[in-house]
């Protein structure tokens, strides 16, 4: 579970909570009663309880399939279709998992339109037994529309009309050319609630399909986050205090908020709370800028900066009470010898405590969220945690948490150059500024 502690944050901005307290709670309600913007998206909220047993039964199943035939499973997706698989499996298993778990190896395509992105792991895959998940809510995004086509094409040439086994796809029930091709195909596919959008969407087959391959135990994960939605309901939640915390940092001055974590594990956590909250938040003018760093690294490249460059930066430090392994330093005659007989957890928690101290100092004030561990279980409930959150705070803002109308711009350029029909008048116009 996760405690949100507001002891460093200082007394104007506590002062100020108090302050935004009915506003809060009016968020509050607004969300829980389905009244505010976006409601047509709220369908997160009821996914930990709610969800549909037999796609989750089917997703054990290819899970397990997938781990016996694969050697190497490609996850192709992007933005809420690939963030919060990888943030879970990295979490729980750790950033080296592929070299120190059972199962096939996990690697993600079509986050990217890079050809070396794409080649390596076409390479890695081509002497390897592999499958593939493609994930796209809308079935027409770009990035994994142009892997899908490579993977398929390499599945085909090693297994020929076997290929269609290795095809697991993950979309909207009945909507986009990639629902079509899969009923044409007869493809397993899973489906992506209407109502869920695609940065809610981690704890549906888009997220739970490669998590499980990861062997993560995903009935841990979903009832992490049930105890997390019955805990963060209504008023007076430690969601609602950390919505109240980055509202009170913003009309404090405050206009970043950097995500910050001692364990590297979190490392693509952090990924997915920046997509989460800067594209929730971030329109209309408003919103913190979600930033995020991993200390103790960062301290020795970016720790110069928060420490004393603008002070427009607060931090929000994600405390894991405990980590999964200790390393028992003992003694010896070296440069760290008055660390002897110390734990090296001792001195993670030294190193967090201290910085957190030496950047209050230096009027960067910091929030910290206390989470026990990272298993399945608090990462599903962080997980509910910072979607709640961000619903409350995006309504305290004043904005819908659930569009995200400002990424159409670089598409339709994008199309416009790439000379996708319907875009010609866009094209003359876009190479005419480009020729300048
Ligand atoms: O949160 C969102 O809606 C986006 O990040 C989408 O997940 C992302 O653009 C991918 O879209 P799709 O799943 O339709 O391919």
């Amino acid at each position: 579970m996760i405690r949100t502690d507001l002891s460093f944050i200082g007394e104007d901005a506590k002062k100020l909570i108090e302050t935004f307290r009915p506003e809060a709670d009016d968020a509050v309600f607004t969300l829980e009663r389905g009244s505010g913007r976006g409601n047509d998206f709220l369908g997160w909220q009821a996914l930990p309880f709610d969800y549909d047993r037999n796609e989750v039964s089917r997703i054990k199943a290819a899970a397990a399939k997938i781990r016996e035939s694969a050697e190497v499973f490609v996850v192709i997706g992007i933005g809420g279709s690939y963030l919060g698989a990888r943030a879970v499996i990295e979490a729980v298993k750790g950033l080296y998992h592929n070299d120190r778990c059972d199962g096939p190896k996990i690697y993600f395509a079509g986050n990217s339109v890079s050809a070396d992105a794409l080649n390596e792991v076409l390479d890695i895959c081509r002497d390897k037994d592999f499958c593939i998940n493609v994930i796209s809510k809308s079935g027409t995004t770009t990035e994994p529309g142009v892997a899908f086509r490579a993977f398929s094409r390499l599945l085909t040439e090693k297994y020929g009309d076997g290929a269609d086994e290795r095809i697991y796809v993950t979309t909207d029930k009945a909507r986009g050319a990639l629902k079509a091709l899969t009923d044409k195909k007869g493809w397993e596919s899973f489906v992506v609630p209407d109502d869920v959008g695609g940065r809610f969407s981690v704890l549906t087959a888009v997220g739970l399909l490669p998590i499980a391959v990861a062997g993560c135990d995903i009935d841990a994960l979903l009832k992490g986050a049930a105890d997390s939605a019955t805990a963060q309901k209504g008023v007076g939640t430690q969601a609602e205090e950390y919505a109240l915390a980055r509202f009170a940092m913003l009309n404090a001055g405050k206009s970043i908020e950097i995500m910050v974590s001692y364990e590297p594990r979190l490392t693509m956590f952090a990924e997915w709370f920046k997509q989460l909250y800067g594209e929730s938040e971030g329109k209309e003018g408003k919103g913190l800028f979600p930033a995020a760093c991993a200390f103790s690294t960062d301290l020795h490249s970016m720790g110069q900066y928060i420490q004393d460059g603008q002070r427009i930066i607060f931090e929000t430090v994600l405390s894991v009470e405990s980590s999964a392994t200790d390393y028992d330093l003992g003694s010896d005659d070296d440069g760290i010898a008055f660390l002897n007989g110390q734990k090296v957890s001792f001195v993670n928690r030294m190193a967090q405590q201290g910085t957190i101290l030496a950047h209050c100092d230096g009027g960067v004030p910091n929030v910290i969220l206390r989470v026990d561990a990272l298993d399945e279980y608090n990462v599903g409930a962080m997980i509910y945690f910072f979607e709640k959150a961000c619903g409350i705070s995006a309504y305290l803002l004043g904005v819908n948490p659930f569009d995200q109308p400002g990424v159409e711009s670089y598409k339709k350029n994008m199309f416009a150059l790439l000379g996708k029909p319907g875009f010609e008048e866009l094209r003359e116009d876009l190479n005419k500024r480009l020729r300048n």
